[in-house]
């Protein structure tokens, strides 16, 4: 086997030198790949947890120059799902059998803190496992809404590259992502981070430093999705990220951080046929189908192809059952808490 890939098999850790000479050779990309699927197998095992994804709101005040949720995108129609839509998609995501529900939105206030609060209590009532997706809050606002009962928070750091990320989040500060990821962490959320691959100046070197970050701030889950671009924003014309370097980085992260979930993104699936069973078979152990009302899904319109009927992610847990059989893979049962979690907590 490669020289550096059975060290990173045996330590989990290698210096940002010996990581872009990995990203950069093409020759081990499937020892890479089947080193990572080994890996995935052997920390967190074969079964794949399904999260019921919910986008309750695309209203958005931040302005990504990637995403098509930005405030100055006029082309869509914003909505706030009411209570009665959410309770709705929640019953489909128990019909099937889903254990988790992620509740994502836009970064703003779709419902003041107390109802937030009381629906997440009402799902978590429900015997669901409540991940939250809203964005950059203070320590109270995680505080609350742990409080009431969610478990789990995603928000990616999207770049560590601070000059790229000024760049692609105009009014938002780096430190401050930080900041709420520091605090997440404190909270003792199960914390999902991630970042973006194709990105316009995005580097092979930065994509080491971001892959360092979250094994520096010890992520529980860790999503890798190519950028692609959305021609609502100021990125129309810029390239798509690369299938196989994101493949790449992904199977990395799982050797870096053997323990944590990683997501097989909707994004593999939209630049490659079949790319999230591709993502399954190298290192990643969770899919997010989509859960929200089919009316909404096409305004929450990150990027173009993310609510295509090929892609894997549907709320049809059957196609999906069927897709992982094929690949020897089954539906896991239980809440999915990561391994990584686990065992930081076992060892205090
Ligand atoms: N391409 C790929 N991913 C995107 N996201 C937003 N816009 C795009 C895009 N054009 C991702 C961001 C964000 C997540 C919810 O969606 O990484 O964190
Ligand atoms: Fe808003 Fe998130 Fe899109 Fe940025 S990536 S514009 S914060 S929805």
């Amino acid at each position: 086997m490669n020289e550096l890939l059975q060290k990173l098999e045996k330590e989990h850790i290698l210096s940002k030198k010996e990581l872009i000479i990995l990203l950069e050779d093409n020759e081990i990309n499937s020892e890479l790949f089947d080193l990572a699927n080994k890996t995935r197998e052997k920390h967190v095992g074969s079964k794949v947890h399904l999260r019921g994804l919910l986008e309750f709101s695309n209203v958005c005040s931040n302005n990504c120059k990637y995403c098509g949720l930005r405030i100055d995108n006029k082309n869509i129609e914003r909505y706030n799902l009411t209570f009665d839509d959410i309770l709705y998609s929640a019953n489909i995501a128990k019909e099937a059998g889903y254990k988790t529900l992620v509740l994502q939105s836009g970064e703003n206030q779709a419902y003041p803190r107390k109802q937030m609060k009381e629906i997440i209590s009402k799902l978590k009532k429900m015997d669901f496992a409540i991940t939250l997706s809203l964005g950059e809050k203070t320590f109270e606002e995680y505080k609350n809404y742990k409080e009431a009962g969610a478990d789990r928070y995603l928000l990616r750091i999207e770049t560590t590259d601070k000059e790229l990320y000024k760049k692609m989040h105009p009014n938002m500060s780096f430190e401050n992502r930080v900041r709420c990821l520091k605090d997440l962490k404190e909270l003792d959320y199960e914390v999902g981070s991630g970042f973006l691959i194709g990105l316009p100046e995005q580097t092979i070197s930065s994509y080491a430093d971001d892959l360092l970050f979250l094994k520096q701030i010890e992520v529980d889950m860790a999503g890798i999705g190519p950028f692609i671009p959305n021609p609502d924003t100021p990125l129309a014309n810029e390239n798509e990220g690369n299938f196989l370097l994101a493949l790449k980085i992904m199977s990395i992260m799982r050797l870096l951080l053997p323990d944590i979930n990683i997501p097989a993104t909707t994004a593999m699936e939209v630049l490659k046929p079949d790319g999230q069973i591709i993502a399954l078979q190298s290192g990643a152990n969770v899919i997010m189908p989509n859960i929200t009302k089919p009316v909404y899904r096409e305004k929450y319109s990150l990027y173009p192809g993310k609510n295509s009927n090929d892609n894997i992610a549907k709320e049809n847990s059957e196609t999906i059952k069927i897709k992982l059989q094929n690949i020897n893979r089954g539906i896991s049962e239980d809440f999915g808490i990561s391994n990584a979690y686990l065992i930081k907590k076992s060892t205090f």
